[in-house]
């Protein structure tokens, strides 16, 4: 029986252009869960991510995308935020000439569907903001304008817990971290972290898995999910490689 309440993906084909890339992928996150998602380079994990949040670039070919009972398979991405989705992205834009304020106030509008008293609204950023540990001159700087690697990642963070969606889906949130900041992410998405909240954790090690403690882990390979297992498959990946995975298949035969 299928628990409805849920980000629930079912049979998902997606391509780029005419170029199919997820092949009948099928995955049900529930509020409290955390899944991770890893696999080797070019094996479909962003474009999963991307055409879960209705990116343009990417069409579904075939399946369907539930949240929480609504269909919103065919949805615009403004939609699915309302809905209660949320993706940080492997390559956030920069926009210049838009404050970091001023672009959470607006999207906590949207996502809330009142406007933001900007006067309550920078309060809570501030106290956000501190509780994550980055500088007060952060709020008014343009979004990813000249931001370092980490810093772009806190502010990943920072919206995630500002916005706060019923799923996340983070896609490499912890790249390119040195460990300090990694601690930083680690906390905040613990925070985040609760029985009412969903988490989807693309990464490609098993550090963050350490701080933030997956329910499942599915490898994906070749735009399909090849193995899920406990936290545990997530260690064996660091400590074996993928070449695990092709043995197993191998024998599985
Ligand atoms: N917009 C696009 N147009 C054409 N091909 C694309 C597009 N987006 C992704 N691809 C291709 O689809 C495959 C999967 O890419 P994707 O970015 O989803 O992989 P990934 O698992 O996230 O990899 P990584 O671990 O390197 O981030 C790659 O071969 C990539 O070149
Ligand atoms: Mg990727």
């Amino acid at each position: 029986m299928i628990n409805f309440v849920s980000l629930y993906i079912q049979n998902l084909h997606i391509s780029a252009g005419d170029k199919p890339i997820v092949h009948g992928l099928s995955l049900e996150i529930k509020p409290g869960e955390v899944h991770a998602i890893m696999g080797p380079n070019g094996s479909g994990k962003s474009t999963l991510a991307n055409a879960l949040m209705g990116h343009p670039k990417y069409t579904v070919t075939k399946g369907k995308i539930l949240i929480d009972k609504k269909d919103i398979t065919k949805e615009s991405a403004d939609k699915r935020a309302r809905a209660g989705l949320f993706l940080s992205m492997q390559y956030p834009p920069e926009i210049p000439g838009v404050s970091i304020a001023n672009f959470l106030r607006l999207s906590a509008g949207a996502m809330r569907g009142t406007n933001q008293n900007p006067i309550t609204f920078h309060k809570e950023l501030s106290e956000q903001m501190k509780e994550l540990g980055v500088d007060p001159s952060f709020a008014s700087r343009h979004i990813n304008l000249g931001f370092s690697g980490g810093e772009r990642k806190r502010l990943e963070i920072l919206q995630l817990l500002i916005l706060n969606p019923t799923y996340a889906i983070l896609d490499e949130t912890d790249s390119g971290l040195d460990v300090d900041a990694l601690k930083v992410v680690a906390e905040g998405i613990s925070r985040f972290h609760s029985p009412k909240h969903g988490i989807l954790l693309i990464t490609h090690y098993n550090r963050i898995l350490e701080y933030v403690v997956p329910d499942f882990v599915h490898i994906m390979s070749g735009g399909e999910i090849v193995k899920s297992g406990g936290k545990d498959l997530a260690k064996e990946i660091e400590k074996s490689g993928y070449s695990v995975i092709a043995r197993n298949a191998a024998t599985a035969k």
